[in-house]
């Protein structure tokens, strides 16, 4: 399998991703009725976040975490969007990619989702 070590790989990883995001039951919703992507604004984003956290690239300079407020706003970001989320993540890196750089796309997901979650749940408590 593949490793993921180029700006190219990201892109077709985040490509595959938001593919199969947007057909998704329980997720696709947020994109395409909540927040109404521009979807050539928001890959060029995502491509730059994770060469960001991945290869160190400080490419992407936006605040992740405040993107969703006005979201989880509108519709609530709950655990369950969370888990399907990050379940969809991690099978698209695993069908496409192994090594050092596919692990760490994955756990590094997994900690942004968790502090997410637990910001999104926060904010409608206040
Ligand atoms: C249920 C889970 C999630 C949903 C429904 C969701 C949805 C969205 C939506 C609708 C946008 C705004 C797109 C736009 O209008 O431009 C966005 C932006 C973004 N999301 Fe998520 N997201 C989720 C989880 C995550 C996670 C776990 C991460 C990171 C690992 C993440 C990273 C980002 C980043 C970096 C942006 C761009 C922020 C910016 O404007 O700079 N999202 N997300």
């Amino acid at each position: 399998m593949k490793k993921l070590e180029t700006r190219e790989d990201i892109e077709r990883l985040v490509n595959s991703f938001y593919a199969k995001v947007v057909k998704d039951e329980t997720i696709g919703f947020f994109f395409k009725d909540v927040a109404k992507v521009d979807w050539d604004k928001h890959l060029p984003k995502m491509y730059s976040f994770w060469e960001t956290i991945l290869f160190g690239q400080m490419t992407y300079k936006g605040n992740p975490m405040g993107a969703h407020f006005p979201i989880n706003e509108i519709q609530a970001m709950e655990q369950k969007h969370f888990e399907r989320w990050l379940e969809m993540w991690r099978i698209t890196i695993e069908e496409n990619f192994a090594g050092e750089n596919a692990d760490m796309a994955i756990s590094k997901s997994e900690n942004i989702a968790k502090l997410m979650a637990f910001k999104m749940d926060l904010a409608r408590r206040l």
